[in-house]
């Protein structure tokens, strides 16, 4: 990606990577991502902050050698994974005086990862500064965003917050600043649902420590930069809040059509009651829309048929991911089908431990769903209704 200028003596030097499809072999990526990396010139030394993903290192370095650098004297790293740091090496190689500036975590993390010796660091801790004349980093510790080596660099005399991951996106755009606000709120709530939302707790006190730092810029290492800053923190409040909505998630899958024909009458049940649900076909949903529905929903329902005994191996993966993902949810229900037997609805439940939900009363027909199922059906409608009404959602 071309270089562009934030303000004078702060060049955006990162990446686009339009075309990747799927991060960590695992994370579907719709929209590609960015690898953004900055370089800050101060009166006296020059700093860079975080690099890119080794498939962009070239593009990296082309951009650095542009700027006709004599010398690099420090590269910030907030974080260790490889997408921000796997092009230090590069960078290092390409300016040997320059020094790798992180916490002793991440120090120990690189040196792992990468392979870099020892003498190539300075440590910092948290509120420690470096100056590099007429400016001054400082250096936030921050972990669990989402590694627990994390850290943030704040530019002091320009208000600028460079969070690596925090408040990031995965949107491969040729806007530098956030300006498509509907797109970008889009993708960095899928990106705060599948990177950051299982450690919402420790971002709330983030949050609030960021408070002491008066901010112009927020300039992530993903995505587009930030200069409405709190267009993205307020979003992060709301995303992190204790605060659930009236909805009802709905990941489900069916062989037969057992479990189709009451996921179905469910459905009609919750719209009746002026419930918002969110069914997912787990056979054709991107996991990434799963995740973000996961954010705000009171109440996730998990429906699947059975199969060699357990649940469908497609719910048993929505199942596992909605856990890992640690979503806010207050209630959890199974509506699911079997044909002789088996343990489906344990396998699904025991699966749950991570989320802190009531456990309302689940449907699970013998074969065709009859008239009694489809009562239970309504009435587990009914006790979704009640719950959200008892926390003053409806
Ligand atoms: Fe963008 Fe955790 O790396």
């Amino acid at each position: 990606m071309a270089m562009r200028e934030i303000k004078t003596g702060i060049l955006y030097v990162g990446s686009n990577h339009w075309d990747r499809r799927l991060f960590d072999e695992l994370i579907p990526l719709p929209d590609g991502t960015t690898y953004n990396s900055y370089l800050i010139f101060g009166s006296e030394k020059t700093a860079l902050i975080d690099s890119v993903d080794p498939d962009k290192q070239h593009e990296l370095i082309a951009n650095l050698e542009n700027q006709n650098l004599k010398k690099l004297d420090y590269v910030i790293s907030n974080h260790a994974e490889q997408d921000h740091s796997g092009s230090i090496p590069k960078v290092l190689e390409a300016f040997p005086g320059a020094k790798v500036v992180t916490n002793e975590k991440c120090k120990t993390m690189l040196m792992e990862l990468l392979l870099l010796p020892e003498e190539k660091f300075i440590t910092i801790s948290d509120k420690s500064t470096i100056s590099i004349g007429d400016r001054t980093l400082e250096f936030i510790i921050a972990p669990w965003v989402h590694w627990p080596e994390t850290m943030l660099t704040y530019l002091r005399e320009d208000k600028m917050l460079f969070p690596c991951d925090l408040f990031g996106a995965h949107l491969a755009t040729s806007d530098l600043y956030a300006n498509d606000r509907a797109r970008v709120y889009e993708s960095a709530k899928r990106y705060y649902a599948e990177i950051m939302m299982p450690f919402r707790n420790v971002i709330q006190k983030h949050l609030t420590k960021l408070e002491d730092f008066p901010m112009e810029i927020i300039a992530p290492s993903h995505g587009p930069v930030h200069r409405d800053v709190n267009f993205i923190i307020d979003a992060y409040r709301d995303w992190t809040s204790d605060t659930v909505k009236n909805e009802v998630i709905l990941p489900y899958v069916s062989m037969h059509g057992s479990t189709e024909k009451m996921v179905q009458y469910f459905i009609d049940a919750l719209i009746k009651r002026d419930i918002t649900v969110k069914p997912f076909n787990l056979t054709k949903t991107d996991i990434g829309e799963l995740a973000i529905a996961l954010v705000d929903a009171a109440t996730i329902v998990i429906a699947a048929p059975t199969v060699l005994v357990g649940p469908h191996p497609a719910a048993v993966y929505a199942t596992y991911l909605a856990n890992a993902l640690r979503p806010k949810a207050r209630y959890a229900s199974v509506i699911g089908s079997y044909g002789w037997g088996g343990k489906m609805l344990e396998h699904i439940t025991s699966m749950l431990g991570n989320l802190k939900v009531e456990l309302l009363q689940p449907v699970i027909a013998k074969g065709h769903p009859k008239e009694s199922d489809f009562e239970a059906v309504e009435k587990l409608a009914d006790a979704i209704l009640e719950r959200h009404r008892g926390i003053g959602i409806v």
